[in-house]
């Protein structure tokens, strides 16, 4: 097991999380990136945290530094397959504070807490082909791809590749 010192406070989003949430959403340079890239108003934001506080498939929660209780990113539960043990993870970064090893902190909080503490064997996520900075910090994290799926997603005016992967909690377990 890794034994970093953390320097994030991880934990499910709240009401008094949701905007900060809402314009990092918004932001350009996650929403471009994003399956669906619709801009979240703060009426619908509020209608989909209701929903997503009691949803049993998916979850989301806010990581804000230790120091100083500032926002850093989000992470996601998509498809919680309990029968499966299979789950959608993602996570987004505010533009600030990227490339500073937060979305990799996060991703490991989880590792641990989805293969040890809920016994999930497999997570899953999609990445757009062009999206380099997130499918570099895949396979840092031990993600493989799978496959293609091809021409899935209209962005930058044209059709677009979606890449496919997935980390086994066996692959985890070899390097945790
Ligand atoms: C992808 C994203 C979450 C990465 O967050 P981050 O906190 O900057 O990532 P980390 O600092 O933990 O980086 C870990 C590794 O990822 C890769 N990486 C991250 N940003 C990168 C970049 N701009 N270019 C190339 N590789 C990058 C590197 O391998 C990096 O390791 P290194 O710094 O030792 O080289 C962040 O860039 C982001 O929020 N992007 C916009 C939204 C998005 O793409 N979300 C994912 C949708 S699938």
């Amino acid at each position: 097991m890794k034994n970093r010192v953390s320097r994030l406070a991880i934990r499910i989003m709240e009401k008094r999380d949701i905007e900060d949430v809402r314009l990092l959403h918004n932001d350009n340079s996650v929403l471009s990136l994003l399956t669906d890239p619709l801009h979240v108003s703060e009426i619908s934001q509020e209608k989909w945290f209701e929903a997503i506080s009691v949803s049993r498939q998916s979850k989301r929660y806010v990581a804000r530094l230790l120091d100083g209780d500032i926002f850093v990113g989000v992470f996601r539960l998509d498809q919680i397959d309990l029968v499966n043990k299979s789950v959608i993870v993602g996570a987004d970064v505010i533009h600030t504070y990227r490339r500073a090893g937060y979305a990799t902190e996060m991703f490991e909080y989880f590792f641990e807490y989805l293969f040890l503490q809920c016994g999930f064997n497999r997570l899953n996520l999609t990445t757009l082909e062009y999206n380099y900075p997130a499918r570099n910090l895949y396979l840092k994290l031990g993600f493989q791809e799978e496959g293609i799926e091809r021409l899935a997603i209209f962005r930058d005016g044209k059709y677009q590749n979606l890449v496919r992967m997935s980390l086994l909690a066996t692959d985890w377990m070899r390097n945790p």
